[in-house]
């Protein structure tokens, strides 16, 4: 079992929710954050359900999630990034590492899923910059894998996984945890900035996945080298 607890904001949703299960499996203590604690809690004991076994799932009220964690992951829908943020800044600690999974979907001011948003400040990512203690580590990642890849845990998942951000450290922690998921390569997307390109990637790939009628379009990046 790993010393360090990951917290997921937003971890009762579609895509929080397979990342804690991904990560409880290989094996993480994750905390399950919800806006309601009782929400927070009956996640947590569906996903030890699942995943039975002696993995460390629990729940908490988003606040507490992170102020429990050393590393703070974000999974709300892009309407609610701002005020998800603000809800745990007083929580991030300055070894904290916060991870950005929010893609700016047109479905935010009522478009559809298939087009992002420009967002002011870039991306999401950065967008968080902006609202986090200036101490944060932030990288963001995950925006192109689909949450029922994540959750149908029998199957390895056919994606690489881009990590964004200006903190190197960020990024290796990120991309370790991207490691744990079977069939993830994590690939090194350097600076946050980039973030913005993989972000509306996702709209682009839920664009294809309705055009061909399938669920879980994903990225693979060739010609690098193979992984270590
Ligand atoms: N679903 C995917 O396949 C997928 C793939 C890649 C990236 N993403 C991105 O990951 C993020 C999470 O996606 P998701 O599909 O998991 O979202 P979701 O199920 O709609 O929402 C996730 C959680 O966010 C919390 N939340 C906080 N404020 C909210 C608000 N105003 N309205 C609704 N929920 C709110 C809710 O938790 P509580 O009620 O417990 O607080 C909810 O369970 C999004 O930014 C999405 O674009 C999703």
């Amino acid at each position: 079992m790993s010393d360090r607890t990951i917290a997921v904001i937003g971890g009762t949703g579609d895509q929080g929710f397979g990342l804690v299960l991904r990560w409880a499996k290989a094996g993480e203590k994750v905390i399950i954050g919800s806006r309601q604690q009782q929400k927070a809690e009956d996640a947590a004991k569906k996903a030890r359900e699942i995943l039975g076994g002696s993995v460390s799932v629990s729940g908490m009220e988003n606040s507490k999630a992170a102020a429990a964690a050393d590393i703070i992951v974000m999974s709300v829908p892009f309407a609610a990034h701002v005020d998800m943020i603000k809800s745990v800044t007083d929580s991030i600690k300055p070894d904290d590492i916060f991870v950005d999974v929010v893609v700016p979907l047109s479905t935010a001011v009522g478009g559809g899923a298939s087009t992002a948003l420009g967002v002011w400040e870039g991306s999401a990512a950065q967008q968080a910059v902006r609202l986090l203690p200036p101490h944060t580590k932030i990288a963001s990642a995950f925006h192109n894998v689909v949450a029922e890849s994540l959750q149908d845990l029998k199957r390895d998942i056919d994606c690489d996984v881009i990590v964004c951000g200006d903190s190197q450290e960020a990024r290796k922690v990120v991309m370790d945890l991207a490691k744990k998921i079977p069939g993830v390569r994590p690939v090194d997307g350097g600076r946050l900035e980039n973030s913005r390109i993989v972000e509306q990637m996702t709209a682009l790939l839920i664009g294809i996945n309705i055009r061909y009628k399938v669920s879980e379009a994903g990225i693979r990046i060739t010609g690098l080298p193979p992984a270590s």
